[in-house]
C-alpha cells in the first residue's frame, strides 16, 4: 500500500515509527506492506516512489528540523496539492495542524484525495468541524474510504467501537472528556497546585497540545470531537457553530482547591445528544469513571440495548494517535482486499 504523509508533526511522526516498528507483524499478519511514498511539511517534500526509509524520514526531520532536506529525495518548496497529482499511492494520511476557521488546506487535500479515487485516514478535526457532511458525501460519491478515528480521542477507541462494537444499538447521548491537554493541566493543578501557565507550556512540550494551544483550553477542540461525534455517530448534521463552549482559561487554583475538599473534581466535559451539544468545565465526584488524570480521554456512550458503555485511553500523543491511524489503515486494507 503506498501511503502519502501530509504533516510531519508529532502526529505524522508518530505514524512513520510505528510503520518503521511494525512492519514485519504488519507483513506477517494483515500480508499489508506500507511503503511511504511522500511526506510533506512546510518545507516541501521528500518523494521517493520505491519508499522512503522511516527512520530516515524521523532523523531528518528532528535533526534538521526541514524533511524536505531528506538526502537525495528532498524537495524543497513542492507544494503538498502538486505532490498529490504528481504522485502514485493509494492512501492519504493527512495530519497537518488543525486549523478551524476554514479548514484548509486539509479539506482541499483531502477532497482532491478522494475525487482521484484515493482512501483517506486523517487525525485532522477542523475540516470534519466545519464540513462533515461535505466529505462523507465526496467519499461516497467517489467510492473511496474515509476514516478518522485518530481525530476524536487519539488512541481511545470511540467511532470504529461505536459504529462496529455496538452497531446493533441506537446511541442516544455521548458524555466524556475529550482533550488530553485540558486534563493534563486540571489534574497537575489539582494534584500538584502546578500553575496553569506551567502546565500548559508541559503539555506543549510533550506535543499534546494543538500548534495552537488556544484550541485546547478555550473548548474549541474538544467542541469539534462533540461536532464529529455527533456527524458520525448520533447522525446530526451539526457543525462547529452549533456547539456551546465554554473553556478552562477562567478555571482558578482555588476553585480547584475548593472542589477538592469537597470530593470533586473539575473536568472538561462535552455531550452530544439530539437536545445538547456543549463542552464546558463541570464538577466530578473524585473515584467516579471520569476522574481520570494525565492525557487520558473517556467517553460514556447511552444506547439503548446496552445502556451505558465507557471507554478510556490516551487521548494524545504521537505514538497513541498514530495507533488509531494504523488501525485505520488496516481496516482500508482489508477491505480493499
Ligand atoms: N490537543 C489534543 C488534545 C490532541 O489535547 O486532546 C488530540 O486531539
Amino acid at each position: 500500500m503506498k501511503i502519502i504523509i501530509l504533516g510531519f508533526g508529532a502526529v505524522g511522526q508518530g505514524v512513520a515509527r510505528v510503520i518503521s516498528m511494525k512492519k514485519d507483524y504488519l507483513r506477517s499478519k494483515y500480508n499489508l506492506n506500507p511503503k511511504i511514498v511522500a511526506v510533506c511539511d512546510r518545507s516541501g517534500a521528500a518523494i521517493h516512489e520505491d519508499g522512503l526509509d522511516e527512520e530516515l524520514l524521523l532523523e531528518t526531520k528532528t535533526g534538521k528540523g526541514k524533511i524536505s532536506l531528506y538526502p537525495e529525495y528532498g524537495i524543497p518548496g513542492m507544494d503538498s496539492l502538486q505532490v498529490l497529482d504528481e504522485i502514485e499511492y493509494d492512501c492519504l494520511v493527512e495530519v497537518t495542524p488543525t486549523d478551524i476557521d476554514d479548514g484548509e488546506p486539509t479539506r482541499s487535500h483531502i477532497i482532491k484525495a478522494m475525487e482521484g479515487g484515493k482512501d483517506v485516514v486523517t487525525s485532522n478535526k477542523g475540516p470534519l468541524a466545519l464540513s462533515f457532511q461535505e466529505l462523507a458525501d465526496c467519499a461516497k460519491t467517489n467510492n473511496v474510504e474515509f476514516k478518522f478515528e485518530a481525530s476524536v480521542g487519539g488512541a481511545m477507541p470511540i467511532l470504529n467501537f461505536a459504529h462496529e462494537n455496538l452497531a446493533g444499538c441506537h446511541i442516544e447521548s455521548i458524555y466524556g472528556i475529550l482533550n488530553g491537554t485540558t486534563n493534563y493541566i486540571l489534574s497537575r493543578m489539582a494534584n500538584e497546585g502546578s500553575s496553569y501557565e506551567q502546565t500548559l507550556k508541559e503539555a506543549q512540550e510533550m506535543g499534546i497540545a494543538e500548534t495552537d494551544p488556544y484550541q485546547d483550553v478555550e473548548g474549541v477542540d474538544a467542541a469539534c470531537k462533540i461536532v464529529i461525534l455527533a456527524n458520525s455517530v448520533l447522525n446530526l448534521p451539526v457543525t462547529l457553530k452549533d456547539v456551546e463552549v465554554e473553556g478552562i482559561s477562567r478555571i482558578t487554583s482555588e476553585s480547584i482547591a475548593l472542589a477538592k475538599k469537597e470530593g470533586l473534581l473539575i473536568k472538561l466535559i462535552g455531550e452530544a445528544s439530539p437536545n445538547a451539544l456543549e463542552v464546558s468545565p463541570r464538577l466530578v465526584s473524585q473515584g467516579s469513571p471520569f476522574a481520570v488524570e494525565g492525557t487520558l480521554n473517556v467517553a460514556t456512550l447511552k444506547t439503548d440495548l446496552a445502556d451505558e458503555v465507557t471507554v478510556v485511553g490516551k487521548g494524545a500523543g504521537s505514538v497513541e494517535t498514530a495507533s488509531a491511524i494504523i488501525s485505520d489503515i488496516i481496516s482500508i486494507w482489508k477491505r480493499r482486499r
